[in-house]
């Protein structure tokens, strides 16, 4: 089912319930070419016969600028020109680096997404956000382009290992938490393994729900001037952590939360059982809520965040669950508040 949706920097092809292989009755084999990264290279060669591809090493390490430089001069070698469409096949990793490659290469080539992790399928795949890392700065350097398509083709979730299922939980978490106090009881109802193990049609309606949640956001507020800020709800800890820790993003996410939930008590009266009965979640999820880290570190690479505005931050908080709210925090609440979760856990 293809569902045309409009942003405002442009229109996106949602390739709902699809597979991978109807690709081909769209676009053309010959003006393609595949960027993914080694493990799905090896799991999915079949899908890839007979396709032009470039395949980089996994993990977030690879999201950075010597990356876009080496892909763009492999690009060249291949003779790429306006007229390829650039396919990234991944997760977040992935589509990230193909839509600032795609927006910078030949000041912009066409390109689309096949997420194939949880968490691209439910977020990093959707909204035009491309960014990389600099050093220990999260997806510093960025876009706002829209893709072709997006094709969701859940089978891929078959291979997903363990571990990527609860990081793609900490981000429909986080829809339950800003936006939806109906899943996000439907969520404490349920664990991990029903979703993972036994409920296809159940997670296939949750992938759409906070698809669905992403979408209306983006459309609203595609630059992140307003409503689209909550989605950064958990994140801001979540970047100041992730890279100086090496976390995976979703286990960032999760401890970002919790600290969120911390400061929301103190800023915008979110009940302590709240946030307890967030941790709970997500330890239903596999999620970590706790972490050992060093605040004044973490608080040092936070002043640098993309949402600072002189000495605030704009700070994603709760108001109850599935109400999220935008509070400018100054530095030192901030300071104070990653200091007490450093001393709580
Ligand atoms: N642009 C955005 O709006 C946005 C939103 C959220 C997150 N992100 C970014 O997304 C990234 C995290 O994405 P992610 O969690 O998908 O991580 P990822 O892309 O690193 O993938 C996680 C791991 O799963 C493996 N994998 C992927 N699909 C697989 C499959 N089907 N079978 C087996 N293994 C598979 C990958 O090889 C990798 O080792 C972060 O860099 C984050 O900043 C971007």
């Amino acid at each position: 089912m293809v569902q045309q949706i409009a942003f405002p920097s442009g229109n996106v092809d949602f390739m709902f319930g699809s597979s991978f292989d109807e690709l081909w009755q769209t676009y053309d084999k010959q003006q393609v070419v595949i960027i993914t990264n080694e493990h799905i290279a090896k799991l999915y060669a079949r899908l890839f016969k007979g396709l032009k591809i470039l395949v980089i090493p996994p993990g977030e390490s690879s999201k950075d600028l010597h990356t876009i430089g080496s892909l763009a001069r492999q690009l060249l070698e291949m003779q790429a020109t306006r007229k390829t469409m650039l396919i990234g096949v991944g997760g977040g990793v992935i589509t990230d680096i193909v839509g600032f490659l795609a927006t910078v290469y030949l000041r912009g080539v066409a390109f689309g997404f096949v997420p194939t992790t949880l968490l691209g399928m439910v977020d990093a795949a959707i909204g035009g956000k491309n960014g990389v890392n600099s050093g220990m700065h999260k997806n510093i350097l960025g876009t706002i382009t829209q893709p072709k398509f997006i094709l969701y083709d859940v089978r891929f979730l078959d291979t997903l290992p363990d571990d990527e299922w609860s990081n793609g939980f900490a981000e429909i978490i986080k829809y339950a938490c800003i936006f939806d106090a109906d899943m996000f009881a439907d969520l404490a109802g349920h664990n991990i393994s029903c979703y993972q193990d036994h409920d296809d049609a159940a997670l296939i309606e949750l992938i759409n729900k906070c698809a669905g949640w992403k979408i209306r956001t983006v459309q609203e507020d595609e630059k992140e001037t307003g409503i689209r800020k909550l989605l950064n709800f958990g994140h801001t800890a979540a970047h100041a952590i992730e890279n100086l820790y090496e976390l995976p993003h979703g286990k960032a996410v999760g401890i970002g939360m919790v600290i969120a939930a911390m400061i929301s008590e103190d800023v915008s009266g979110l009940d302590r059982r709240a946030t307890d009965k967030l941790k709970t979640l997500l330890s239903q999820y596999h999620l970590p809520v706790q972490l050992k880290f060093n605040a004044k570190k973490a608080m040092d690479i936070l002043k640098m965040d993309k949402k600072r505005v002189d000495d605030k931050i704009d700070y994603i908080v709760l108001e109850q669950p599935g109400k999220g709210a935008v509070h400018a925090l100054p530095f030192d609440k901030i300071e104070k508040a990653l200091a007490a979760y450093e001393s709580n856990h």
